[in-house]
């Protein structure tokens, strides 16, 4: 169920989240072994996501095939990965709570040379082989650079975090400086930006869609500066965004 096909608009009219949760995980259940197979012939991201669990899949928000277009040919040379916002949400405990890593299995098992870095507010129990995490707060410079001085650089760096514009702006001011030549940072779920929670109505000072028309005109001041230059380009779909680091 894509996330904008007749049926799940329905599902989502009649159910609550927690409904819908069920529903997706009953589906996964049941198409296991389908998806199984998908990820033995080829490096199937959608498949991965569905297997893991993480919400970027064609069963709710439907990133992966935007995910695929961009990154499917950085797959051998991506070297270190950081996404902000682990996830493992629970009824009872929402996001406060150790369980999470979803997307971090996916993307180690998508990219096969790649270091995967997850960090979160909250602690979350997310241990094996290329994963790594620390805790923190994507809006606390002084913790995003000692990560930088830990981990750098980053080939890819996503932020599907809190989703605060004031959040996803510091996270950005700080990290784009972690990016390689050539590299990708990704921000998720923008469709919430003009949610007063997340950040306010157009025009709205810090919000998300602020920082990127901000990226728009250094972008094109910098295009005359060959001394400076900084973003190549901007892919912006309904919900997500993607910067491509000049090289
Ligand atoms: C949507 S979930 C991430 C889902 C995960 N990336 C996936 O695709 O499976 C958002 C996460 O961001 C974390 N978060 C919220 N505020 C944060 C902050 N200020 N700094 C870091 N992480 C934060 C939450 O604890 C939650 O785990």
């Amino acid at each position: 169920m894509s996330n904008s096909s007749p049926l799940r608009r329905t599902a989502k009219r009649f159910l609550n989240d927690a409904q819908l949760e069920q529903l997706v995980y009953r589906r996964r259940q049941i198409e296991t072994p389908m998806l199984r197979l998908r990820t033995r012939r080829a490096a199937d991201l959608d498949a991965l996501a569905c297997l893991h669990g993480t919400d970027k899949s064609s069963y709710q928000h439907g990133y992966t095939c935007l995910y695929k277009t961009h990154f499917a040919s950085r797959r051998p040379t991506v070297r270190r990965l950081l996404e902000i916002g682990v996830g493992g949400i629970t009824s009872q405990r929402g996001y406060e709570t150790t369980e999470g890593g979803q997307s971090l299995r996916m993307w180690r098992d998508y990219f096969p040379n790649a270091e995967i870095v997850g960090i979160d507010i909250h602690a979350k129990a997310v241990s094996g082989p290329h994963l790594h995490f620390e805790q923190g707060d994507q809006s606390d410079p002084v913790f995003l650079r000692a990560l930088i001085d830990k981990y750098r650089p980053f080939d890819i760096v996503i932020d599907d975090g809190s989703h605060i514009g004031s959040h996803i702006t510091a996270s950005f001011v700080t990290l784009w400086s972690a990016v390689t030549p050539g590299g990708m940072y990704v921000i998720e779920d923008l469709s919430l930006a003009y949610d007063p929670r997340y950040g306010g109505p157009p025009g709205t000072p810090g919000t998300a869609p602020e920082l990127i028309k901000a990226a728009v005109d250094d972008t094109l001041l910098r295009e005359n500066d060959p001394f400076r230059p900084s973003i190549a380009a901007m892919h912006i779909y309904g919900k997500i965004a993607f910067f491509e680091k000049a090289k």
